[in-house]
């Protein structure tokens, strides 16, 4: 915390709010996040029309909220009771009893029992799964010879595994990822999709309360946290929302940055490279979960220079900050087509695209082998894949929380994963 004076509790009205709501934030961020500096470590924004939040762009401030759990809670309530019912933004905020909107020692109980079960999965396992759910999306789109690969690979993709590592077969994940793509997008269908993916997650724990299986829904169950049936639903719910679209959103950000650049493309298809530094060049550069770090002032207070009132949303830029950092600690400037910076270190985490502190995403090393082992087997695959349109072309979905492209579409040699010659 700060100890500067608080400013005007009406700093802000001044400034007119820098709408995350808008199409254009999608187009350009960073000119929102010029505009977000431009008001200091802690600018004012909307995340949907009339609904206010603090905006963090500065690693310090970041780094000091989210470390500071006597100022700051993850618990939602009190600000919901000042926002409309059919806020488009509830379906991503409303408060659940799960990890990631608790506070103390139940946020310890679920975290654990989450990160105890998650580290079940052998990393053999979960790379067998990853290239199970290729193969069988490489079987239906590629004979055609061009595909979608936001629609028709990573977001499946991720329906996918997960339905896999919940015990699922694999014709319940089309489900899925209709159900996440509407919660996601903030918009009209936000309350029909947050009420499919209930129905989902509902269904599976019933399913799992009876019989047991191989299965992360069944261990959480069994974990010796003793979370309750209705608890375990909580946290599966919250696995799939937070663990599905930014991965997805990993892997398409990753294959686009990768197919927009030859030169990249080969020197990571020829293992000069390891796939891996692509990933993590999206985390520096175009980190999918843009603005989804959430917290609230208990009481309201000086921070930062900035007057923070109790129970409005101030919200960690993790999309600001995902660029590289200069001394002044005023970012840098956006990384230009096609660019690449290599050989960071996979745990060089300047980013700060995992969050820290607390709440920081338990499954890291789990997100960055699912996402570099599905780009690796896909390009092994079908190793001539082409963009069909050049990267400034493409489009990315609107939105005040992530960074996901609409589509990517690619052409390359027709196959089937059942013609000899592919990937052991
Ligand atoms: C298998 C995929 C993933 C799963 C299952 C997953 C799961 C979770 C969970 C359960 C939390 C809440 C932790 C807590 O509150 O204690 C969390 C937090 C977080 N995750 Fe992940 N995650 C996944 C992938 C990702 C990806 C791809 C990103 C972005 C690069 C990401 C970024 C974050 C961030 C920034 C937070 C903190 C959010 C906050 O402070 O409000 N996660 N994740």
């Amino acid at each position: 915390m700060t100890t500067t004076q608080p400013p005007d509790e009406h700093t802000f009205s001044r400034s007119t709010p820098v709408r995350l709501w808008e199409d254009g934030f999608a187009l350009d961020p960073h000119r929102y996040y010029d505009d977000l500096r431009a008001q200091g470590p802690i600018g004012w924004a909307e995340l949907a029309p009339g609904v206010p939040a603090y905006v963090v762009t500065d690693r310090r401030a970041a780094l000091d909220l989210l470390h500071d759990t006597d100022t700051f809670s993850h618990d939602p309530r009190p600000w919901e009771a000042t926002v409309a019912d059919d806020s488009p933004v509830l379906g991503m905020m409303r408060w659940r009893p799960n990890t990631l909107f608790a506070d103390g020692a139940a946020h310890v109980r679920y975290r654990t029992s989450l990160i105890d079960t998650f580290e079940q999965i052998e990393p053999h396992d979960l790379r067998a799964r990853v290239h199970h759910a290729v193969r069988v999306l490489v079987g239906r789109f590629g004979p055609k010879g061009e595909a979608d690969l936001v629609g028709e690979f990573a977001r499946p993709l991720m329906a996918l595994v997960f339905n896999n590592l919940f015990g699922l077969p694999d014709s319940q994940s089309d489900r899925l990822d209709v159900a996440l793509g509407k919660m996601m997008e903030g918009g009209a269908e936000a309350a029909e999709g947050e009420a499919e993916f209930g129905g989902y997650v509902l269904e599976l724990i019933a399913a799992k309360s009876g019989q047991r299986g191989d299965d992360l829904p069944s261990r959480l169950l069994d974990h010796p946290a003793a979370l309750t049936p209705e608890e375990v639903t909580w946290q599966v719910f919250l696995t799939l929302g937070a663990g599905h679209e930014p991965t997805a959103n990993l892997v398409s950000n990753a294959l686009s940055r990768i197919l927009g650049n030859p030169q990249y493309y080969s020197t990571l298809t020829s293992g000069a490279r390891p796939m891996m530094d692509a990933v993590v060049e999206v985390l520096h550069h175009e980190t999918p979960l843009a603005n989804y770090g959430i917290h609230y002032a208990r009481r309201s207070v000086s921070f930062h220079g900035a007057w923070i009132r109790a129970a409005v949303p101030v919200v960690v830029s993790y999309g600001a900050l995902a660029r590289p950092h200069d001394p002044n600690g005023m970012g840098g400037t956006p990384i230009a087509e096609g660019e690449v910076t290599s050989g960071r270190h996979p745990r060089d985490a300047s980013h700060l695209s995992w969050s820290a502190g607390p709440h920081a995403c338990p499954v890291r090393q789990h997100t960055l082998l699912i996402a570099t082992e599905a780009i690796e087997r896909l390009t092994q695959w079908l190793p001539d894949l082409e963009p069909v349109l050049p990267r400034a072309r493409l489009t990315w979905r609107p939105g005040p929380f992530h960074r996901s492209l609409t589509a990517l579409p690619v052409r390359f040699s027709p196959r089937s994963p059942d013609q000899p010659g592919g990937p052991s």
